[in-house]
């Protein structure tokens, strides 16, 4: 495999990618004229049918048909069926670039190789969870913490609604004041204290 395919090789010109990015950002907003929307529709309509097909049968189960809202897209969530790198194929066989990397997460790009096989290897030994402590689980902590060194000590969560509910808890056990400030705007997850 080539190493280079993944992750950051080359590193660009920063002053000018931001240059190019103020460029962008002074631009005014666009929306899709009505004669293209028609058009966007259409390739929907005609290419993504077993995508259109599958939520279909998804929303008379799954409420909206998607189990994330990222997946919550109009005119309906694409079914992505293969992710490698920085493409994505759907269920009808077109290929995208992946702009959304699954929200941040897949910084190595997706489905990267290495990552993979780990994965495999771990699933063979241990399969996909026992509840109990595992050894990786030290090593993961370790390697945040030398990345991070302001991280005094390291506790996983299962998603960030929980990370940022329980960092709420300790954080109100631990100073005995209840108040708490959240960005206005922005999403901390859906739980009812941050919603
Ligand atoms: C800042 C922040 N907090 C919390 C969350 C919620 O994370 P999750 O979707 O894993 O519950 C997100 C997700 O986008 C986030 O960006």
């Amino acid at each position: 495999m080539d190493n280079n395919t993944y992750a950051i090789s080359r590193y660009p010109d920063v002053e000018a990618v931001y240059r190019q990015l103020e460029t962008l950002l002074s631009q005014p907003l666009r929306p899709v004229r009505r004669d293209k929307m028609q058009e966007v529709l259409e390739y929907f309509e005609k290419k993504c049918a077993r995508s259109k097909a599958l939520n279909d049968e998804a929303k008379q189960i799954i409420p909206g048909g998607v189990q994330h809202n990222l997946a919550f897209n109009y005119p309906f969530p694409i079914a992505v069926e293969r992710a490698d790198g920085a493409h994505l194929w759907d269920a009808d066989g077109n290929r995208y670039i992946d702009f959304l990397q699954a929200g941040g997460p897949t910084v190595l790009g997706s489905n990267y190789l290495p990552v993979r096989e780990k994965v495999i290897e771990m699933l063979q030994s241990c399969g996909p969870v026992t509840g109990l402590f595992h050894e990786y689980e030290l090593k993961l902590a370790q390697l945040v913490k030398r990345f991070m060194p302001a991280n005094e000590m390291f506790r996983m969560l299962g998603s960030g609604t929980e990370s940022v509910m329980a960092a709420i808890r300790a954080a109100r056990a631990y100073t005995k004041r209840s108040k708490v400030i959240k960005v206005g705007g922005a999403y901390h997850g859906w739980s009812d204290q941050m919603v």
